[in-house]
């Protein structure tokens, strides 16, 4: 089976517990950065309402929630993922947004039709996200953003930064296999972390695709990383 095809039935397969995982292994401090990622976005972009909002990889819809309690009347929200399992559970959470199965390398949205694009934990899973960027380019409008959180490669880790990396690879796959019953989906989470790109990286290859302004903000001993590119 090719590897796209196993992260996404993994995806499937921990759905139901995907939720619970997510905040224990967080501490809830996910809300946070998803809290700053908005508000700075909206800042960015200067207007609140009448928006159409892509959020790609959007799992079970915690990001389409925090778009609809900062942005204004008048949105649209709609959430793209190859889960089935995923999707099942964000349209029982999420009211006023409408779901797509697809994946972010090949989006079914028009160009230039969105003013909004977010993927939040997602961009790591997508096998050849270069092609992804592209996407994200193709359907923003002009002047659109652009918002990635994402647990980003660091190579260079200082003493506490490696503590946080304990965690991570150590700790949290065990605590998320016991939640999800599922130790095989949890270990990939810093596997993939290792094999995905550094902060720079990222930021190249937005700027290769063509996104200005690309800014960036690592938390949490530079475990989670926030970007925000603008569409000229
Ligand atoms: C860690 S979850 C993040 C979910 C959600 N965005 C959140 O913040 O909680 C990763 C998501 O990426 C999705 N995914 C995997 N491969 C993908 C692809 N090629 N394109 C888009 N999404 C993908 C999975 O199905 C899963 O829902």
């Amino acid at each position: 089976m090719d590897k796209q095809k196993q992260i996404v039935e993994m995806f499937d397969e921990i759905a139901p517990s995907y939720d619970l995982a997510n905040r224990v292994l967080s501490f809830g401090v996910d809300v946070k950065w998803r809290k700053e990622g908005c508000i700075k976005a909206i800042g960015r972009l200067g207007k609140e309402k009448n928006l159409k909002v892509a959020d790609l990889a959007c799992g079970t819809g915690d990001m389409i929630l925090h778009w609809q309690k900062y942005l204004g009347e008048g949105c649209e929200f709609v959430g793209i993922d190859p889960s089935a399992q995923m999707l099942e559970v964000a349209k029982k959470k999420v009211q006023n947004a409408s779901f797509i199965q697809a994946q972010a390398q090949e989006i079914p949205l028009e160009s230039e039709s969105v003013d909004i694009v977010s993927i939040a934990y997602g961009l790591r899973n997508v096998c050849g996200y270069q092609e992804a960027l592209k996407e994200f380019y193709r359907i923003l409008k002009k002047g659109g953003v652009l918002l990635i959180l994402e647990f980003t490669h660091n190579p260079t880790p200082t003493l506490f930064e490696r503590s946080a990396k304990f965690y991570t690879q150590k700790i949290l796959p065990l605590i998320g296999g016991l939640i999800s019953k599922n130790l095989k989906a949890y270990q990939y989470l810093p596997n993939s972390i290792e094999a995905f790109a550094s902060t720079r990286e990222l930021r190249e290859e937005l700027e290769r695709v063509g996104f200005v302004k690309v800014w960036s903000k690592s938390y949490s001993a530079k475990l989670s990383t926030l970007f925000l590119a603008t569409k000229e």
